[in-house]
């Protein structure tokens, strides 16, 4: 039996990608695949000889690492746990998947890019982060490359999912207390579908990809762009957007004007394109009101 280990399973990617993975198993009848979750409960990647072990006495075959700080204005404040978790953490996973022979995949941001190139952003443009996670992402990404031959990075963006809070959830509450909204319009990006992006890591898996991959959604916008997509198929118009700068917004850490990442490889190597942001996000924003409903 071939055993695949998340961790970082409780987060929002982390859950639909366990989900998916399964039942990429059970409806695959020649798989022989076991998909191990965990999250903070049961191991802190921050902890070194903890990790390692643990990670050595489960044996994977695949070790897929999620875990990270991902708040990124609170890394500003906090570089130095930012780096024991996003970096260091990922060494430690590393080590011990290096224990078992284990192939390593490591889930990666555009925040590695400065953003500007105005362009999107090949696997092989040289990164330059300007914030504290970036920073500690990037690192994570060199340990990654430095001790494990079998690697798989994973470059996404902007995400959203049902299982946490994101930028679409945010918009809805905000747009049934309020009559407008500010958002900022001079960050050009892709919103991506965690399920998107869990099938396009499945696949990714099964064809036991090496290197760096972008995977994102295709199409692009800015969040003020995004915001009234989401209004619209929301049907919430009424509410009024006004598009303001980076600046103005004031948050402390600071994000590339345009992290648009090219996903021609993962189209020439595995035929795959995902679909593009707005129908994703419809068929996200249907899920979301059948739960509610
Ligand atoms: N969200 C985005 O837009 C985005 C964009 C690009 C790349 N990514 C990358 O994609 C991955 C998944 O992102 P996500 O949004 O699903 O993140 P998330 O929801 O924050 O999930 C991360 C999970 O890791 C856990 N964790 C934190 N510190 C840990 C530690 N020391 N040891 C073990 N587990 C720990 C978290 O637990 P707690 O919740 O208790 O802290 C959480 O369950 C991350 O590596 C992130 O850097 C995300």
């Amino acid at each position: 039996m071939r055993r695949v280990l998340v961790i970082g399973a409780k987060g929002m990617l982390g859950k639909d990608l366990v989900e998916i993975l399964r039942s990429s198993s059970r409806s695959d009848q020649n798989s022989d695949r076991e998909v191990f979750g965990w999250d903070i409960d049961d191991i802190d990647i921050q902890e070194e000889s903890i990790t390692v072990a643990r990670i050595e006495s489960l044996r994977p075959d695949t070790v897929i690492n999620l875990a990270a700080y991902t708040d990124v204005d609170g890394c500003e404040s906090h570089e130095e746990k930012a780096f024991a978790i996003n970096a260091e953490g990922m060494r430690h996973v590393a080590l011990g998947a290096l224990r078992c022979r284990a192939k390593v995949v490591y889930l990666s941001t555009d925040y590695v890019f400065d953003g500007k190139k105005r362009g999107p952003y090949l696997e092989d443009d040289s990164p330059h982060p300007l914030s504290v996670y970036g920073r500690s992402k990037w690192k994570g990404e060199q340990y990654v490359q430095d001790l494990v031959e079998d690697a798989l990075i994973v470059r996404t963006q902007w995400l959203y999912g049902k299982y946490g809070k994101n930028f679409v959830t945010s918009i809805l509450r905000l747009a049934r207390e309020k009559k407008v909204l500010s958002i900022v319009n001079d960050q050009v990006g892709s919103p991506t579908f965690t399920i998107d992006l869990s099938r396009a890591i499945s696949v990714l898996i099964r064809r036991d990809a090496r290197g760096v991959f972008h995977v994102a959604n295709s199409g692009l916008c800015t969040w003020y762009t995004f915001g009234q997509e989401i209004l619209k198929l929301s049907g919430m118009e009424e509410v009024k957007i006004v598009p303001i700068s980076s600046e103005e917004l004031g948050r402390p850490a600071p994000r590339p004007s345009y992290s648009v990442l090219s996903t021609e490889k993962l189209k020439r190597e595995t035929g795959m394109t995902l679909r593009p942001w707005s129908e994703a996000l419809r068929e996200y924003l249907d899920g979301l009101g059948e739960r509610e409903g």
